[in-house]
């Protein structure tokens, strides 16, 4: 049976060149199934905001919301680290307010390490929430609470801006990072950082040459239907699926074939 994964050995993994596995859930059932699918780590994302909740973006996502989620979650005593994701406004204020949400993210969501967008303009907060013993993994490259300065979900770090991109990395990487995600760069500069960096790096539309990949669960079971990024590999079709079995269980109830004496009780 698998044991549990600590941050220790997602950090050897790096080193022994295995691949790190990260899958996103939200609630309790998917935590089962992408645990018993055997991921490495479980990010509860705030990516629930759009493919949960039905927002246009991540960004109205509360810290109660995030909360409820990783509790979820953790119910389902997942084998992966569970690590949750920081919402909008919840850390960017200041070191103060970060560290007391990165704690209620521990303490009431029961996650076991917190995840925060941004590079260098975030290090501060990396370094003083990673000093309280709150393991932090960093986001950089296309960070979707950034949305309105990149002016839409677009590939980061072509050309001039790839070595903003590295600095960013090293300065998660100095502040205390355990490991950083890399979203929406070219897979030559995330190559680059990852060969550069100690600590492991898990992309997302950022190539193949990352030390691990993340992907959101509703994307690779064919669950969304509203967007489907280039960077995203579609492992199950189940939105048809679904409706099918809806449709079958609307016209067993119209045609008076559901519930037989099979399905009564005596
Ligand atoms: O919110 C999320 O699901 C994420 C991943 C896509 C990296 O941040």
């Amino acid at each position: 049976m698998k044991k549990k994964i600590t941050i220790p050995e997602i950090l050897k993994m790096k080193q022994n060149g295995e691949r790190i596995t990260v899958l996103t859930a939200y609630d309790f059932p998917f935590a089962r199934l992408v645990d018993g699918g055997g991921v490495d780590v479980i990010l509860v994302g705030d990516s629930v905001g759009v493919v949960v909740a039905g927002h246009d973006t991540t960004l109205p996502v509360t810290m109660d919301e995030m909360i409820y989620h990783s509790r979820a979650v953790k119910r389902a005593d997942p084998k992966a680290l569970v690590v949750a994701d920081m919402p909008f406004m919840s850390y960017q204020t200041g070191i103060e307010e970060a560290c007391r949400n990165c704690g209620r993210m521990i303490k009431e969501g029961g996650a076991e390490a917190v995840k925060v967008e941004g590079g260098s303009n975030i290090a501060h907060v990396i370094r003083a929430v990673s000093s309280i013993d709150i393991p932090v993994m960093g986001h950089i490259g296309l960070t979707p609470q950034s949305v309105h300065r990149m002016g839409g979900y677009k590939v980061q770090g072509r050309n001039e801006q790839a070595e903003r991109i590295m600095d960013d990395a090293l300065a998660v990487q100095h502040a205390g990072a355990f490991a950083v995600v890399l979203e929406g760069i070219p897979a030559s500069l995330a190559a680059d950082i990852t060969k550069e960096l100690t600590i492991p790096t898990i992309g997302i539309g950022a190539g193949s040459s990352c030390d691990g990949q993340v992907l959101v669960i509703h994307d690779i079971l064919g669950l969304c239907e509203k967007y489907s990024p280039k960077f995203v590999k579609r492992y199950a079709d189940l939105a048809p699926l679904i409706s099918s079995a809806v449709a079958s269980y609307v016209a067993d109830v119209k045609n008076g074939e559901f519930p037989t004496a099979e399905h009564s009780f005596s």
